[in-house]
């Protein structure tokens, strides 16, 4: 196998921790593993469900000390591109962190905190360790925000060959990766309006990461990494974008939670008007459970910069469903929902 040079070794059927992300080249989840963590068209008629039924998204209210800061200085809410740029900067220092060198220091920092007797240095030190404890969990240990395995249970199975993606928000770009690996030999459109996405997030994302995704030669399995995928990153306003109705695939991922309800039909069109008439639209939102709620509540201070709401599949699902798209298939994989639909 083709391996990236800080990665020699490494092996088919492989997971293992790098000091900022972790590895995984398993093929597929344990059943054990999958019951956990992935579960799949739960519902069988989207037109039975009501609002009534589904209730209502969670709203995130507490915000992070920046956004609130900025407000009381300018006396107006914070704008929505200026939110976007802060959370993007913010998100970004943690996906570089050496994460075991950090939760020793952090440890070292809480301990010297507590010899000097200051409380507000002791609670400051706490919040620190325990954040970056809580990331090293969330996402090295159990690699829920990329989460490769589920990405991949949700993503397998479309009827695509060297497909046209458009990823919009893009951010990283992870997705469109993941899909470009397992659909190889098309192009992928990434855009995203914060430029330091395009310059930092995707930029900097690790050359070394391995994309496990489909040998068009043989069938069988191939690693690829960022520098294998045709990707063109347009820094530009979703709502200003020149394409038609080009794409195979049109992908959001942690996108439509940011809009309230009167906008979400806006944003489900984002996605239509790019789409060929047999194109697939892929969605993912965080789900609402108990763990997210916690999470969230704990790295205010990192993401919440901006309007944010947790929901369930079948929350999603009929926002999707009622602006008229039909529903291919659809579930949760560790912590995201999601969708995989057609324009009706
Ligand atoms: C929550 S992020 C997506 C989650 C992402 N996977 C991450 O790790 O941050 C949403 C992204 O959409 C971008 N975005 C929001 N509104 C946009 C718009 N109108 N046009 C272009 N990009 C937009 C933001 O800059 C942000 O990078």
């Amino acid at each position: 196998m083709e391996l990236a040079p800080n990665l020699e070794e490494l092996t088919m059927e492989e997971t293992r921790l790098q000091p900022s992300f972790r590895v995984d080249l398993r093929t597929r989840f344990s059943e054990k593993e999958y019951n956990k963590f992935v579960k799949l068209n739960t519902v069988n008629d989207w037109s039975q469900l009501s609002w009534k039924d589904v209730g209502r998204p969670f709203e995130v209210k507490s915000f992070a000390k920046e956004k609130k800061e900025w407000e009381q200085k300018n006396n107006e809410p914070l704008p929505a591109h200026t939110s976007w740029t802060m959370f993007n900067k913010s998100f970004h220092d943690w996906f570089v962190k050496d994460v075991p060198t950090e939760m020793d220091r952090s440890k070292k920092e809480f301990m010297n905190s507590l010899k000097k007797f200051k409380l507000n240095e002791t609670k400051s030190a706490l919040g620190e360790m325990v954040r970056i404890h809580l990331w090293n969990y969330a996402h090295r240990v159990e690699d829920g925000i990329w989460d490769p395995r589920g990405k991949r249970a949700l993503f397998e199975g479309l009827d695509v060959q060297k497909p046209k993606i458009l990823f919009l928000g893009a951010a990283e770009g992870y997705e469109a990766m993941q899909l470009s690996a397992m659909y190889p030999g098309g192009e992928i459109v990434m855009v995203d309006y914060d430029p330091f996405c395009k310059d930092t997030r995707f930029g900097d994302f690790p050359e070394s990461y391995p994309f496990l995704g489909t040998n068009p030669q043989t069938g069988g399995h191939k690693v690829y990494y960022k520098s294998d995928f045709e990707i063109d990153y347009i820094v530009e306003d979703i709502r200003k974008l020149p394409f038609g109705n080009d794409f195979d695939i049109v992908i959001s991922v942690g996108l439509l939670e940011h809009f309230p309800d009167e906008l979400k039909s806006e944003v489900v069109d984002w996605h239509r008007k790019f789409l060929k008439p047999s194109g697939y639209i892929i969605m993912t939102t965080p789900r609402v459970q108990l763990r997210s709620k916690i999470y969230y509540e704990i790295m205010a201070d990192v993401m919440n910069h901006t309007y944010r709401e947790l929901m369930t599949i079948e929350q999603m699902g009929l926002y999707m469903y009622e602006n008229g798209l039909d529903i291919l298939k659809h579930g949760y994989i560790k912590v995201h929902n999601g969708v995989i639909a057609r324009a009706k």
